[in-house]
């Protein structure tokens, strides 16, 4: 399957790393009840990005309920050493893998490991990257993930300088990769998001830091047309 079978036109993912662990899966279900498809997963290894994050034994927790439902699983990899990861996170379920341009010598390399086991493949760039060093990586992937905080932590707030990069990348891609918006997604900030050009809206704390998560995804949906 591929990316524009998942997510024909827009999507709004919610991100699980802000969800609460110890509900997990009812969570995950109220988003798939709600019409989330498209789950965001964000691996963190601890040098990348400070934290820690989860990986493996998490994703093949929720894959079946996910895969079920015709959902997939779309992972963020805040790793040194993304090459290493993305077999076992294949083996898990991950249906996507998005790797960051600032640590990989030979992306081409990495784009086809992830598309020999089958995966979606993308880009992601910090917010001090410069955009043209992430869309010549991106021959062959399916998306370009724009950072629009300092990875590490949901609940941020969104960096506005992430609209003119998210214009910048919408008009030197090709119009079939898609650009992903990560960090601060929130009532306040997707229009924009949206309309500087990118279709694929990642939300952490603004689905789940609400009362009614898959209410909370349904308004962000809707501001979007998603
Ligand atoms: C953080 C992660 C994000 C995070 C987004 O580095 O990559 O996916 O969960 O959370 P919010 O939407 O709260 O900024
Ligand atoms: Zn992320």
């Amino acid at each position: 399957m591929s990316w524009s079978e998942w997510a024909p036109g827009r999507a709004v993912e919610p991100s699980i790393y802000a969800a609460d662990f110890a509900r997990l899966g009812e969570q995950v279900s109220a988003l798939l009840q709600a019409g989330a498809r498209v789950f965001h997963v964000d691996v963190g290894d601890g040098h990348f990005i400070p934290p820690v994050t989860f990986g493996p034994v998490v994703i093949q927790a929720i894959a079946p309920l996910v895969h079920e439902a015709g959902g997939v699983l779309d992972c963020h990899l805040m790793v040194d050493n993304p090459a290493s990861q993305i077999p076992e996170l294949a083996a898990a379920g991950a249906d996507s893998v998005t790797f960051h341009v600032e640590v990989v010598e030979a992306p081409d390399e990495v784009v086809a490991l992830a598309r020999g086991l089958g995966l979606g493949v993308g880009v992601a760039l910090n917010p001090g990257t410069p955009v043209e060093l992430a869309a010549g990586a991106a021959a062959g992937a399916d998306l370009v993930l724009c950072m629009s905080i300092v990875p590490g932590y949901s609940g941020q707030p969104f960096m506005p300088e992430a609209l003119p990069r998210i214009r910048r990348l919408r008009s030197i891609l090709p119009p079939s990769v898609r650009l992903q918006v990560d960090g601060g997604i929130g009532g306040r900030t997707i229009a924009d998001a949206h309309e500087a050009g990118a279709s694929l809206l990642v939300a952490g704390s603004a689905v789940f830091g609400a009362d009614d998560p898959g209410e909370a995804y349904r308004a962000l949906a809707a501001a979007v047309g998603a």
